[in-house]
């Protein structure tokens, strides 16, 4: 089964979620904005996913999808981007480019999620990949990234959770408590006992939320706004829900998003 298996379709069932995170984008910026958003870039897009859905949402919609690799923009061209209508597929152009030097035409949103921008282990870095997104925009316009934070961040664990016909496993393998870099890993078991080991591993530095709010100040964003995940109160479970606040709990391990306007 793992000798037949797609890490990538894979990776798209156990780790993406695009309805909800379009939801939440199109929510935050009609609130903050005050309008629909309608051009978007996605930044270290794999497969494009999210694109693929932003241009089916709305005729009015386009994307513009970015990525390093060509083998998973290839991957995203042959699976996602070829479902598409041929005038939703006019709507989305897929670019092959480091996200630190690509030019694209400014857009309502850039967004950068599961924490890719955490490849980005200097500050100076971090601070350049901001200031090129923030030309990126337009005046009103918003960048949208995620965040994780708690004490569960800075350890190595494994997390594994059932899909239909496979279990992922996320496995965090190494924390330099010194450098913040922490390696990780996703694997994929099968029924059948056979395992697509380190399917994905990427080495990340753990940002902070706060210290992710003052590169974005620095590199001239206005306002960076974290919405922190909810936890039921009487059973501490995470719910699907966000909410903007400075004050948050330390629960071992939550999510979140920042939202930066220019
Ligand atoms: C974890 S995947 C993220 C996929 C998708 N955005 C998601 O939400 O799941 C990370 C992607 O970032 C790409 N990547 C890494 N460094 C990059 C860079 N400097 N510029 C553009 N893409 C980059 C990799 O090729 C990979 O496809």
């Amino acid at each position: 089964m793992a000798e037949l298996a797609d890490r990538h379709q894979l990776y798209q069932e156990a780790v993406q979620n695009p309805e909800f995170e379009l939801d939440f984008i199109d929510e935050t910026f009609e609130e903050l904005v005050g309008r629909k958003a309608a051009s978007m870039r996605e930044d270290f897009c794999g497969t494009a996913l999210s694109s693929v859905d932003w241009v089916r949402r709305r005729d009015a919609n386009t994307a513009i999808a970015v990525d390093i690799d060509p083998e998973v923009l290839a991957w995203g061209n042959d699976n996602n981007v070829s479902m598409l209508a041929p005038d939703q597929r006019e709507r989305l152009t897929l670019i092959r480019a480091d996200v630190l030097d690509v030019e694209t035409e400014k857009v309502d949103v850039v967004q950068a999620y599961n924490f890719s921008y955490w490849f980005f282990q200097e500050r100076a870095t971090m601070l350049n990949y901001f200031r090129r997104v923030r030309e990126a925009l337009i005046e009103d316009g918003l960048l949208f990234l995620d965040v994780f934070g708690g004490s569960e961040c800075y350890q190595t664990q494994k997390e594994k959770r059932k899909l239909d016909g496979f279990k992922y496993i996320w496995e965090q393998a190494e924390f330099n408590a010194i450098t913040n870099e922490l390696k990780c890993h996703i694997h994929f078991h099968f029924p059948d006992k056979s395992k697509l080991k380190k399917a994905f591993s990427y080495t990340w530095r753990v940002w902070g939320a706060r210290e992710l709010r003052e590169i974005l100040q620095e590199a001239g964003f206005s306002e960076a706004i974290v919405y922190r995940q909810k936890f039921d109160a009487k059973t501490d479970e995470a719910l699907d829900e966000y909410i903007a606040t400075d004050d948050a709990e330390d629960y071992a391990c939550w999510l979140g998003y920042i939202v930066a306007r220019p």
